[in-house]
């Protein structure tokens, strides 16, 4: 394998409408933090940056429906997002925002880079226009039903639903986002950049360059390679965004994903003067983190630009990962779908590291996978108290016991001893293979190992047994268990920082090199120790309901907004005949009660004026029996009788049903006699 000088890490820049939830984290940035984390430990020579993507249409729809600014939007959601990824301990060199200064300067002269070059071709082609709204209707300012899954809500960019890649003109039914308006075509000239000139090129980089790549990413990009790469517009018709530095191109700005992955450039510049040599050394080993959603973008997209304008590197990796649900269902911004990590940090203080650990030991590193606060429990509770909060535990109050606290010295090793320590090496090796290879999953596994390991030991050599008959013996055993505990502390590191403070501190130590773990002599023979704290508490079920609770009141409120928002379309035209063949009645109802066995109907006797019949209505979940006697109301006599539940059913008592269900009887305004004609 190549040896690289230093590293950049790049984690995908999180868009500033919304703050960050479990999603990002456990695709993304948990996992980038794990990669820097480990190199540091190991004196590697790397940086990691990111910050917030606050251009793109999504920023402009939210500030439109808050009614404020683009820039009040992106200044909220990025100072949250910046504070809680500080409090969970993400460790970015540099969090920056494409709202910086440096940043519009270094995108705008890499557009003009290329163009300069001749790297683009414009066009002019036709594009959605709302009249209404006087503006052009880019990306998610149109919505349409998807052609390939028929989801009604699907945008010009992207169904949300099938995940696939689509285009304003793609969509069926397309409506302005901005006035719900039809939209008309209207000309327009923009930059392409041709991506099938570089697709030779792509196909060799990656597709024989880098099997190695993760089986999501190589797949993908080997799809859309096979498909044939087509030139792709960057630039936009907005007025939020990095305005395109060409004469004549007033009202045009970056399209997002152009000036987004430039904004990895312009944050490592504003870290460091020496930004060149992470960008431009061949002995640079760059590796974006991301999301499945951003492979075409940082694998096709953002290669052809770095390669169009020349003198930089391109990624050596890009370990995507799949998608996170949360309860079953796909987490989701717009309808609050989501663990939001601020919150998270709020209700569980000094639980960041078990949102890592859970995050981490469920990451969907090759597949969807399911969040779920019953599985977070158990992890915390089953893993982190009962094994590794154990064993630390467990080794510190036994030196406390029977050593006052001191590291008792090592006596002679026994065969097991050696055994249970020469496991070491092999999980540290392990380790280090599942992270540099992107196998977080499993190497957190191996991290737990090594707690395993001492709660083995413990239970294997019994010190609590042998202190009667050999007190000696308990020295070694001690001793041994507590330079396990000190390896924990730094196999644990990259995962969970905060517990690794927390077990250097309890041992009184200072922070010991990646390449020490395993090593039997961490701590010396008579070196003082802190008193024991336990390392994780047990979650409660009362917590957990609590968490349950939200999201049900979440998923009640998305529902009354859905049905509230829906309004059928129009039927089709009808003649008025018709109509005139439906016979309406205004009628009283007489009697009510309901049909055994049944929870929604209601046996009602009415006086229709011509005669007294019997009709059966599926009203009995909003009114009682008693409430409807005496009422007028509006009747289609002549609808052909039926039976149901055995009771024969003579016309249908009209009623107006929202789209969530619920019925409302419709009685004549004023009194009218029974059997008067509606029409
Ligand atoms: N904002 C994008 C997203 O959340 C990611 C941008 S990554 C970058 O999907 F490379 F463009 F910065
Ligand atoms: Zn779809």
């Amino acid at each position: 394998m190549k040896k690289f000088k230093r590293y950049l890490v790049t984690s995908a820049l999180p868009y500033a409408n919304g703050p960050v939830h479990i999603g990002h984290l456990a695709g993304v940035y948990i996992p980038s933090d794990i990669y820097v984390r480990y190199l540091r430990l190991r004196g590697e020579d790397v940086i990691s940056v990111c910050g917030s993507d606050e251009h793109g249409v999504p920023i402009t729809i939210k500030a439109r429906q808050e009614g404020v600014s683009p820039q009040d939007i992106v200044d909220k959601y990025h100072n949250i997002i910046k504070d809680s990824f500080k409090r969970l301990g993400m460790s970015f060199d540099i969090y920056s925002r494409t709202t910086s200064p440096v940043h519009h300067k270094t995108a705008s002269d890499f557009f003009r880079t290329l163009y300069d070059k001749g790297e683009f071709i414009e066009k002019t082609t036709m594009q959605y226009y709302d009249e209404e709204a006087g503006q052009f209707l880019a990306d998610r300012y149109i919505v349409g039903t998807c052609p390939h899954c028929q989801n009604d809500r699907a945008y010009g960019d992207q169904c949300e639903k099938c995940g696939s890649t689509l285009s304003p003109i793609d969509l069926i039914n397309p409506r302005s986002a901005i006035t719900g308006s039809v939209p008309v075509m209207k000309e327009t000239t923009h930059w392409f950049l041709p991506l099938d000139k570089h697709e030779a090129f792509l196909r060799r980089w990656i597709l024989e360059g880098h099997k190695e790549w993760k089986v999501n990413v190589y797949g993908q990009c080997k799809s859309w390679l096979d498909l044939g790469l087509q030139p792709r517009a960057v630039s936009r018709d907005l007025d939020w965004g990095i305005p395109v530095p060409v004469e004549g191109a007033e009202g045009k700005v970056l399209y997002v994903w152009f000036d987004a992955p430039i904004g990895y450039i312009s944050a490592t510049k504003e870290l460091t003067p020496d930004w060149e040599k992470y960008w431009k050394d061949e002995e640079t080993k760059m590796v974006h983190f991301i999301g499945k959603d951003n492979i075409v973008f940082h694998c096709i997209v953002f290669p052809s630009m770095l390669r169009a304008h020349g003198g930089y590197i391109l990624p050596e990796n890009v370990p995507a990962n799949e998608f996170l649900n949360l309860e079953g269902e796909k987490i989701s911004t717009s309808r609050n779908w989501a663990v939001w990590l601020h919150e998270y940090l709020d209700e569980f203080p000094g639980k960041e590291d078990v949102l890592r650990y859970v995050l981490c030991a469920n990451a969907p590193e090759t597949k969807d996978n399911d969040f779920t606060w019953r599985d977070f429990q158990a992890r915390n509770n089953n893993e982190l108290v009962a094994v590794l909060g154990n064993f630390v535990n467990r080794a510190l109050v036994l030196t406390h016991k029977y050593y006052a606290g001191r590291v008792p010295e090592c006596g002679t090793l026994t065969d097991y001893d050696r055994d249970i320590l020469s496991e070491l090496p092999t999980i540290k090796k392990s380790l280090e293979e599942d992270i540099e290879n992107f196998r977080f999953r499993e190497a957190l596994k191996e991290a737990m190992n090594i707690a395993r390991l001492g709660n083995k030991y413990l239970a294997d050599t019994e010190p609590w047994k042998v202190y009667k008959t050999d007190p000696e013996r308990v020295k070694t055993i001690l001793n041994v268990a507590l330079q396990i505990t000190a390896s924990i502390a730094i196999g644990i590191e990259p995962f969970m920082p905060f517990t690794a403070e927390k077990i250097l501190k309890l041992l009184q130590v200072d922070h010991f090199g990646w390449d020490r773990l395993g090593d039997t002599d961490l701590l010396a023979a008579g070196h003082e120790i802190g008193t024991p704290v336990l390392l994780f508490e047990k979650i409660e079920d009362s917590t957990i309901e609590a968490q349950l609770k939200k999201l049900a009141d979440t998923k009640k409120a998305n529902m009354a907004k859905e049905a509230g928002h829906k309004i059928e379309p129009q039927k089709e035209s009808i003649v008025f005949d018709d109509f005139n063949r439906m016979d309406i009645r205004s009628a009283t109802i007489l009697a009510a009660e309901k049909i055994a066995k049944t929870k929604k109907l209601l046996k009602l006797t009415i006086d229709t004026g011509i005669d007294k019949r019997t009709i059966v209505s599926g009203i009995a979940e909003y009114y009682t029996p008693e409430s409807l006697v005496g009422r007028q109301v509006l009747v289609l006599i002549n609808l052909e009788p039926r039976e149901l539940k055995g009771v024969l059913s003579e016309g249908m008592i009209l009623m107006a049903q929202d789209p969530s269900g619920k019925m409302v009887l419709l009685s004549p305004v004023d009194k009218v006699g029974n059997g008067t004609m509606i029409g």
